[in-house]
């Protein structure tokens, strides 16, 4: 799928403030760092379109892209971030329980996970509650750049033998790099995929 048009069209707390619309959307979401809105930006190729950090915590809202005026691209605040207050942590939660549930146009959430790290307790929560939900995700394992395909594969080998424990059916899954651009064609052919479904 070619991108011809990336625009920035809303900021927001709450899912029922943002674009009224029945185009599709697609979330990103996972742990603080882990590179949403560099994922959105590679997507994209534009390089500031979603603002990113080197520092955890970046991303405080629920920002909608309109992707050549079909479908939305949404960058969520990150999780897991150690250094939140307990009221913050709830805040978020609220917030993204209610964006969850009240946005019957969202065709699939991106949970993002570090393809450095073993599997972490928040995400495999998260997984969990987005199953309880009944929303559809797929997992993307960042950072490929970061280290050797030998050991990316590897650890995502361990990763998905640990979701077999809790998952009947294992999630669908890609990996990505902001630096290097692997995953791009893979999911932006999955959101074509997904759109004319
Ligand atoms: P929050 O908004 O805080 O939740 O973070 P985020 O998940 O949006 O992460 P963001 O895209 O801001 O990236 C965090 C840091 O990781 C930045 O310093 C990025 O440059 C870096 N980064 C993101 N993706 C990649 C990648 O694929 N490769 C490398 N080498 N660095 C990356
Ligand atoms: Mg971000």
């Amino acid at each position: 799928m070619v991108i011809k048009e990336a625009k920035f069209i809303t900021s927001n707390t709450r899912a029922d403030l943002c674009p009224q619309t029945e185009l599709p959307e697609y979330a990103f979401i996972g742990r603080s760092n882990v590179g949403k809105s560099s994922l959105i930006n590679m997507l994209t190729n534009r390089l500031k379109l979603a603002k990113t950090s080197s520092f955890p915590g970046k991303t405080q809202l629920i920002n909608h892209f309109l992707i050549n005026d079909n479908w939305y691209l949404v960058d969520l605040p990150g999780y897991g971030w150690a250094k939140v207050s307990k009221d913050s942590r709830e805040q978020w939660r609220k917030m993204i329980m209610y964006y969850l549930k009240n946005r019957p146009n969202l065709a699939c959430v991106f949970v993002l996970i570090d393809s450095r790290l073993p599997p972490q307790k928040v995400d495999l929560d998260f997984m969990e509650l987005l199953g309880t939900m009944g929303v559809p995700f797929v997992l993307i394992f960042t950072k490929t750049d970061k280290q050797s395909g030998t050991k990316t594969d590897a650890n995502i080998a361990f990763y998905l033998k640990t979701l077999q424990d809790t998952w009947e059916e294992l999630p669908m899954y890609m990996k990505s790099s902001s630096a290097t651009k692997e995953g791009r064609d893979e999911i932006l052919q999955f959101i074509s995929d997904v759109n004319q479904r």
